[in-house]
């Protein structure tokens, strides 16, 4: 375990430039230099090397600050970006939150600004350590930091706290897991205890963790929020409020930047089925919904409400004539569709950059890409290989 007087020594201006020449010098090499500094170890300036050319994109004002203190790669993986930690402390308002699962304290520092007290619970010493010297530094107030087993503190509680957030440990026994069962702690296991100690929580799962999964296994369910960036889902919020019935309210967000992003809002009653989104050829436009959507399940129902229509019953790609510029995804402007014909495919296309979408149907991009020849890049000409209801089909199209 490391103390402050050694990150102390981290912080200090010759060691700052150092970290900072270092920045685009190849690890091994560096861990074969060794550290200058007698009184540091090499791996600890690894981690600031690695740390902070993660951080300029994912933790902007964590990147800002030269004083903070970077846990090994691994841990700074599993923390929140601080696009997503915005949103979540967004949702959250009162006086009391435990976070019984700290990390690097990401989702705290932004839980900080909107309740009166915040206790900070992680059980991995280094981790602990760390976090506490980073919400001096970011000159944090209102945070307990306690290195400690939160479900057995929460046992030993008389606290009822307003909030209870939880992003559980997707690393058990050294494999990668997704279910809320495997991951630590394992929530199903002590939903009593968490419905006795706070009003409210806010559990984040993995993108690949089933959303019906997760109705039938949490109960008190208020709103479901699938949070993308860039097109990529990246958390699934499950806001629970032990005072009310569950209720299906999904939220669909995908952000481009820390303030831009569209966001949909259904209502899912679990009949998806019974809204039949009708079907059609391939009309002059074409939408694909973001991955917020697709996640959701939800594209049928939002589809009617765009008036789309479907180019077959599973191929998720929807039509129209008219362009709907608020779409919430990508929209192609077709301008052929013929019948798939390889030899003719590939003496157009071979050694041409284009790009490939392949959907319902058995070849991939990849085994497309093979049989074609062609080079994938360029930024707007597509070929999409899609069943449709006149069969398989390759549209020539140009993403809008
Ligand atoms: C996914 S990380 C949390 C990341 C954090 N939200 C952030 O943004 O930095 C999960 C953390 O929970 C900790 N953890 C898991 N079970 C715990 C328990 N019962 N008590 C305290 N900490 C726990 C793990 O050590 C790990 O650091």
């Amino acid at each position: 375990m490391k103390s402050e007087g050694e990150y102390n020594k981290l912080s200090s201006p010759e060691v700052i430039q150092f970290i900072e020449d270092q920045l685009t010098t190849p690890i091994p090499e560096l861990v074969l230099k060794g550290s200058p500094f007698p009184s540091i170890p090499i791996n600890l300036l690894v981690n600031q090397v690695v740390g902070k050319n993660k951080a300029r994109k994912k933790l902007p004002t964590w990147h800002k600050n030269p004083k903070i203190i970077y846990p090994p790669k691994l841990n700074l993986e599993q923390t929140s970006s601080e696009i997503t930690a915005r949103h979540k402390s967004k949702l959250i308002e009162g006086d009391t939150l435990i976070d019984l699962t700290g990390g690097f304290g990401v989702d705290d520092y932004f839980f900080s600004k909107q309740v009166n007290s915040l206790t900070y619970c992680e059980y991995n010493s280094d981790l602990f350590e760390i976090s506490k010297y980073n919400f001096n530094v970011l000159s944090v107030k209102n945070i307990k930091c306690l290195n400690q087993d939160s479900i057995e503190l929460l046992k030993e509680s008389t606290h009822k706290y307003d909030w209870i957030y939880v992003d559980p440990s997707r690393r058990n026994k050294n494999q990668k897991v997704f279910l809320i069962k495997d991951s630590l702690p394992n929530l199903l296991e002590h939903q009593k205890l968490l419905e006795n100690k706070s009003q409210q929580m806010m559990i984040k799962t993995s993108p690949m963790y089933d959303i019906e999964a997760g109705y039938k296994e949490l109960s008190g369910v208020k709103e479901l929020h699938v949070v993308s960036i860039k097109n990529e889902v990246k958390e699934l919020l499950w806001i629970i409020d032990w005072r009310t019935t569950s209720s299906r309210n999904i939220k669909l967000y995908n952000y481009d930047s820390q303030k831009k992003y569209t966001k949909n809002v259904l209502q899912h009653d679990g009949l998806i089925s019974s809204d039949k989104v009708g079907l059609s050829p391939c009309l002059k436009y074409i939408y694909e919904f973001n991955s917020s959507i697709m996640k959701s399940g939800l594209y049928d129902r939002l589809a009617i409400r765009y008036g789309l229509l479907k180019l077959e019953q599973n191929t998720n790609l929807f039509t129209c004539e008219t362009l709907i510029k608020s779409f919430p995804g990508k929209i192609y402007k077709m301008n052929t569709i013929e019948t798939i014909n390889f030899k003719k495919l590939k003496r157009e296309f071979k050694g041409r950059f284009i790009n490939i979408i392949s959907k319902n149907i058995k070849l991939t991009p990849s085994n497309l890409e093979k049989k074609i020849g062609f080079k994938t890049g360029t930024d707007t000409d597509y070929l999409i290989f899609a069943k449709t209801i006149e069969g398989n089909k390759v549209i020539k199209a140009t993403k809008l």
